[in-house]
């Protein structure tokens, strides 16, 4: 069954069936990342063009290295090294990208809606691969991934976030994609780092986090983005590490068996304590092996057998 969209530009346009294909699809993959021989023809002659216009580790590496397993060709385009550096518009770079005949735009930038803009403006499929506080779609599928393969299951559990929600498009995503799963989600920070009303989206809100993190099934732990401390949105580090840093004392309140996630990077000490980072409640590189996974399948379910030919 081909996605019920020819771009994933972030969760809200995922169905519920949608999201479990793409997490089968996945795991359907997993292996080919642990052959001797870590590549497929699938999407030979097929060509991927990433298109970052902020800094990444993860996605960017993982979307490049999901489309050589799969024997796509990949270009890799930074915005600082693009001829937007001399004032084109990213319509106008996306327009000539697309001239080259690319089967598949992956963007990231700094904008919030800019991949949405973009898809308005290009016939290529577009996956968002994360854009201002708005999306995160391929980091909230991985995060599913990682979920379903530790419990086996998503619908009924209890994800308590902890940290910047306003700003995160990783939380932005994941509470839409995990609503969409049946799963319950919880948010936790202080109140400057929550957005007002959030409750009426069915999320519970705490600031208190060995209130939030009591009864979750899981513990996704954000980043503290450091430049809301120059916007008066943290009074310090140390105070909100005080309060909402993850630490073995503050885990003695919750379940035994909880696990612990976090989208990376991580500032280590501010959000989470490094012994509880490496800890083996902790799935984080767990997260970054699936990202991969997750983006072949992307590309598989975008660009395979099923959309090649779609006539
Ligand atoms: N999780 C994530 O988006 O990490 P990068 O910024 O390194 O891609």
């Amino acid at each position: 069954m081909p996605l019920s969209t020819k771009s994933i530009l972030g969760m809200k346009e995922l169905t519920k069936q949608d999201i479990q294909q793409i997490l089968d699809t996945a795991d359907s993959l997993k292996e080919i990342s642990t052959r001797d021989i870590k590549k497929v023809p699938t999407l030979r002659g097929k060509t991927i063009i990433n298109l970052f216009f902020e800094p990444s580790t993860r996605t960017r590496t993982s979307f490049e290295i999901a489309g050589k397993r799969m024997s796509a060709d990949v270009i890799n385009i930074s915005g600082s090294t693009s001829s937007t550096a001399k004032g084109e518009n990213l319509i106008d770079t996306a327009r000539n990208l697309e001239a080259m005949n690319p089967d598949i735009l992956v963007v990231r930038h700094h904008c919030s809606g800019a991949p949405e803009l973009l898809a308005q403006h290009v016939s290529s499929p577009i996956i968002n691969a994360g854009d201002g506080s708005h999306e995160h779609p391929s980091q909230a599928l991985l995060d599913l991934l990682t979920i379903r393969d530790h419990k086996g299951y998503l619908e009924g559990l209890t994800v308590t976030i902890v940290g910047d929600i306003n700003h995160s498009r990783v939380a932005r995503s994941n509470i839409r994609a995990m609503q969409t799963m049946g799963m319950k989600v919880r948010v936790v920070g202080p109140p400057t780092l929550i957005p007002v009303g959030i409750e009426r989206l069915g999320v519970e809100v705490s600031h208190n986090l060995a209130e939030g993190i009591k009864d979750a099934d899981v513990i996704m732990v954000l980043r503290i983005q450091l430049e809301r401390q120059k916007e008066g949105l943290l009074s310090s580090l140390r105070e909100y590490s005080n309060y909402f840093c993850l630490t073995s004392e503050t885990l003695t309140q919750a379940r035994d068996d909880v696990l612990i996630i976090h989208p990376g990077p991580v500032n280590r000490g501010v959000e989470i304590a490094l012994d509880v980072m490496e800890s083996p409640r902790s799935l984080i590189l767990n997260q970054v092996t699936n990202g991969v996974a997750i983006r072949m399948a992307l590309f598989y379910l975008l660009l395979g057998e099923n959309h090649a030919n779609p006539n």
